[in-house]
């Protein structure tokens, strides 16, 4: 068998996956302790080390590709960082330990603990710029809403697709003086409106179970790495996510460069995010409408993971209950 066969048959093993599963999970409980403390950075920080440490007890040989930062910004996680035992497949990794810094500290909705594993060169290598995004749910045609539809319009067309009125739909925005006149807009339309503070993984999740959440469509500029992690969420939940990268001045125009990017103005669809199959892991920090979050009782701490593979179709969803250290 080819190395390449190989790797292939090593990547869809199921036990893979599981181990994923643990590396969110760990991250997730380092962090609990840091709940509603104040302190972003010591639940940043506590989730990395953990995230870090479970993820090079994996046998893949992994390439960080959306991670903390640039190697001089980051000591852990930085992109490029090689991750695993180096023993198995090759593999990139996308991650975010801590998806909501600040809705943890303030013990608020929807902080998560994230990952993404796919085949070597098939996640984007989104530099940690700004990106508009896009995203509807599972069942609908392609393009039914697009980035170079005004908001309003696309308000309309889901609505048309749905089969509802306009003032039926919900859209997620980051509350943002940025997204102002989007806000206006799109309640022009009589849309409503689920403003977020943070955690546009989690607000672009909502809309692949938005009978459960309520919302039908995400729109807003955020993270650019973020919208790779959420493109990995939906590549396996189903939906449709659009990407655009967004540079505020020339540094982060270089910064798109050297991740390899040539045409900075363009835009990317779910499936040109994440050009193969994907495993996503994430576990809930604090509560939300996708996710429980970490429940603390005597002697006693409960993770809830969400764990998903693109290839099967597959959502598995752990509880988790393991002894207080
Ligand atoms: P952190 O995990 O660093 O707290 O980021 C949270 C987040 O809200 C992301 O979900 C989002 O993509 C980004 O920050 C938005 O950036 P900004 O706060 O600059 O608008």
């Amino acid at each position: 068998m080819s190395l390449a066969e190989t790797t292939k048959l090593d990547f869809q093993d199921r036990l893979l996956s599981l181990g994923l599963a643990r590396v969110s999970e760990a991250a997730a409980l380092a962090s609990a302790k840091w709940i509603g403390r104040g302190d972003e950075k010591a639940a940043d920080q506590a989730a990395v080390n953990a995230m870090r440490e479970q993820l090079n007890l994996l046998d893949i040989a992994g390439v960080v590709v959306i991670g903390e930062g640039e190697r001089d910004e980051a000591p852990m996680l930085f992109i490029g960082e090689e991750v695993g035992t180096g023993k198995g497949p090759a593999v990139d990794i996308a991650l975010d330990p801590l998806e909501g810094t600040t809705l943890t500290a303030k013990d608020m909705p929807n902080a998560l603990t994230v990952i993404a594993m796919a085949p070597r060169g098939t996640l984007l290598h989104a530099p940690d710029v700004y990106m508009e995004k896009l995203a509807i749910g599972p069942g609908y045609a392609p393009d039914t809403v697009t980035l170079a539809m005004s908001p309003a319009a696309r308000v309309r067309a889901l609505a048309r697709a749905k089969g509802v009125a306009a003032d039926e739909i919900t859209v997620c925005i980051l509350e943002r003086p940025r997204h102002e006149d989007l806000i206006a807009e799109v309640r022009s339309t009589g849309a409503a409106i689920r403003l977020i503070t943070d955690g546009d993984v989690a607000g672009v999740i909502h809309c692949a179970e938005s009978e459960i959440t309520g919302i039908d469509m995400y729109m807003g500029s955020g993270g650019a790495p973020e919208g790779v992690l959420a493109a990995s969420a939906l590549k396996c939940m189903g939906g449709q996510i659009y990407g655009q990268l967004l540079f505020r001045n020339d540094d982060e125009r270089a910064r798109a460069r050297k991740a390899g990017i040539t045409d900075l103005n363009r835009i990317y669809t779910r499936d040109e995010m994440v050009t193969s199959d994907v495993i996503f892991a994430a576990t809930g920090v604090t509560s939300g409408n996708i996710l429980a979050g970490i429940k603390r009782e005597p002697g006693w701490v409960t993770t809830e993971t969400i764990l998903m593979r693109s290839k099967t179709g597959s959502v598995r969803r752990m509880s988790y209950r393991s002894p207080l250290r």
